[in-house]
């Protein structure tokens, strides 16, 4: 009776097997006991290769890729051997370093839905570099509706993680700028309602490194490294009403990309809001 039961189920997992190679999924769920198989026979069919699909790889799109931290983030990426894919206006055409050869580049405009429709597939995660400056009205559009459209869209097609590069507060430039920080909040509201387990928020201050400006590279390190040595242990002076947020201490290009590719890949990295100070820590880490 045991060596009856036993071929019974030989019998199904071998018929799974084979249905597996058909393009439907290996299951361990007894059958009906096979007639035609005589139950004293101890011959099995002959042994068959199950092709299991390897585990599935990080694919990060960075919105914004070939702007000043989008570019950042990118080689970064590509370094640690990811599958990388840039989303933007004017596409990668207009940077010339070698690590650009190694991404995949795509033109679109966010606000336009069925341009970049497709660049979400396979997508793993995002980080949205999506920003700008303008009239009050323009700030909105691009730092809080461009982004928002991003967040809902990757959720509706289950992206898993999602990383918005936001900004600090300035507290009295707050004013001057209305339409950039209040975009910014907006779309941070959005991604801790979509993203509660999944969005990180950054919120550097000043970001400084090499920016390029048409052909031109501007080393904006020399302002901004002897500021952040400073500023860095000044952290109560950042609490000082209205004017404390002048000495939020400046963060390096490359310290943003390291801590916001790990907020991507990594998922034990805490959801929520990452102040200047979390990314100085974070980017010390190894
Ligand atoms: N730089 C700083 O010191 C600093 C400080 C704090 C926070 N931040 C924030 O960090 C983020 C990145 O800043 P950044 O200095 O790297 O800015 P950036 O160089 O101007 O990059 C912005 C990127 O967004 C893309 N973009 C803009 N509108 C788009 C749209 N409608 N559709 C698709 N792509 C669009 C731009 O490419 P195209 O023009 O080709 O579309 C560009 O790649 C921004 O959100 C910014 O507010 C920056």
């Amino acid at each position: 009776m045991s060596r009856l039961i036993h071929r019974s189920k030989l019998s199904s997992i071998v018929s799974s097997i084979a249905a597996s190679r058909k393009g439907r999924f290996l299951s361990t769920v007894d059958k009906p006991f096979d007639k035609s198989i005589p139950p004293d026979t101890d011959k099995v069919d002959e042994a068959e290769t199950v092709h299991v699909p390897p585990p599935p790889t990080e694919k990060l799109l960075v919105l914004g890729g070939n702007g000043f931290v989008g570019s950042h983030i990118c080689k970064e990426a590509l370094g640690r051997g990811l599958t990388v894919s840039s989303l933007s206006r004017s596409g990668g055409s207009s940077i010339a370093e070698p690590w650009a050869n190694s991404m995949i580049w795509h033109q679109g405009n966010i606000f336009s839905m069925d341009s970049w429709k497709d660049v979400l597939n396979g997508v793993t995660s995002i980080i949205s570099c999506i920003g700008g400056f303008g009239s009050n009205a323009e700030m909105y559009k691009t730092n809080g509706t461009a982004n928002i459209n991003a967040i809902r869209a990757a959720s509706e097609e289950g992206v898993k993680r999602f990383v918005y590069i936001s900004a600090a507060d300035f507290g009295l430039a707050n004013y001057v700028l209305q339409g950039y920080y209040e975009g910014k909040r907006a779309a941070e509201t959005e991604l801790q309602v979509r993203y509660p387990y999944g969005g990180v928020i950054l919120r550097p201050g000043f970001i400084y490194g090499t920016r390029r400006v048409g052909s031109m590279r501007l080393p904006l390190g020399v302002i901004g490294s002897p500021l952040e040595m400073v500023l860095q242990h000044a952290k109560p002076l950042s609490q000082v009403p209205l004017v404390g947020p002048l000495f939020t201490p400046p963060v390096n290009v490359t310290a943003v990309a390291k801590v916001a590719l790990r907020a991507a890949t990594d998922p034990v990295f805490p959801p929520g809001v990452v102040d200047v100070y979390g990314i100085l820590r974070y980017s010390q880490q190894r």
